[in-house]
């Protein structure tokens, strides 16, 4: 499996504290067949590290491979981001200061959960004039889409990736966003689960309780597609 979404660079978010966190997040994931791991800081918030591309985060993905592959742990960090739709977004955009996901067109954006759909529709096109395609992370968890999931099913029908959080189907991002995410993955309108992960224990990377919960609760579901074949043709930059 790979895991597109995962808060596992130390130090430089509300994720892993430090890199002994990390480790242990790597070590999880690896337990459970996990072997890549998108590392998706946040990105362009209004109280966190800003996370913009520089030889600073790019020294900082480097160490954390550094460090997994001193530790016999066997998995391989893809740099990435997890962009937050705010502020001079569309400038930063421009400037090209946010980490695409392992470098190809797959930018993975996040928005506040009490966003207007108008703004989240102007950040989706303002990606795509750049030649991007967005990957919008937890379409389940913003109130618009729990509101009106027509809103996500047309944004993947226009071409949107959407990926769906593991705790969400797990139940515990609340009730509205497993109803969401449940008609979201039934409808087939979801390309990608993923962690979403912050810590070894709680919002871990352990993916097979999702594993579980798919097989018992959406067997129309394909996590073959959903947690390595999809996540993979995004590290390489192919269409989905
Ligand atoms: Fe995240």
């Amino acid at each position: 499996m790979l895991d597109l979404h995962c808060h596992i660079l130390p130090g430089v978010d509300d994720g892993a504290s430090d890199p002994e966190i990390s480790l242990r997040m790597a070590a999880v994931a690896a337990d459970c067949g996990v072997r890549h791991i998108f590392a998706t800081p946040h990105c362009n918030t209004r109280s966190q590290q800003k996370n913009f591309r520089d030889r600073r985060l790019i020294g900082a993905f480097r160490a954390l491979q550094t460090m997994l592959d001193e530790a016999g742990i066997p998995v391989t960090i893809l740099a990435g981001a997890e962009v937050l739709a705010r502020g001079h977004f569309e400038e930063h955009l421009a400037a090209g200061d946010f980490m695409t996901l392992n470098g190809s067109r797959y930018l993975l954006l996040e928005f506040y959960f009490d966003e207007e759909p108008d703004y989240m529709e102007d950040c989706l096109r303002a990606v795509e004039r750049r030649g991007l395609t967005p990957v919008v992370a937890h379409p389940e968890r913003y109130f618009c889409v729990q509101r009106s999931p027509e809103l996500a099913q047309r944004w993947a029908e226009g071409g949107r990736v959407l990926q769906l959080n593991k705790g969400s189907l797990l139940g515990e991002l609340g009730p509205e966003a497993f109803e969401t995410a449940a008609l979201l993955l039934r409808r087939g309108a979801v390309s990608v689960l993923a962690s979403d992960a912050h810590h070894f224990l709680r919002r871990s990377p352990d993916m097979l309780p999702l594993l579980d919960c798919l097989a018992r609760r959406f067997p129309e579901a394909d996590p073959e597609l959903l947690l390595r074949v999809n996540p993979l043709r995004i590290a390489k930059d192919q269409d989905l």
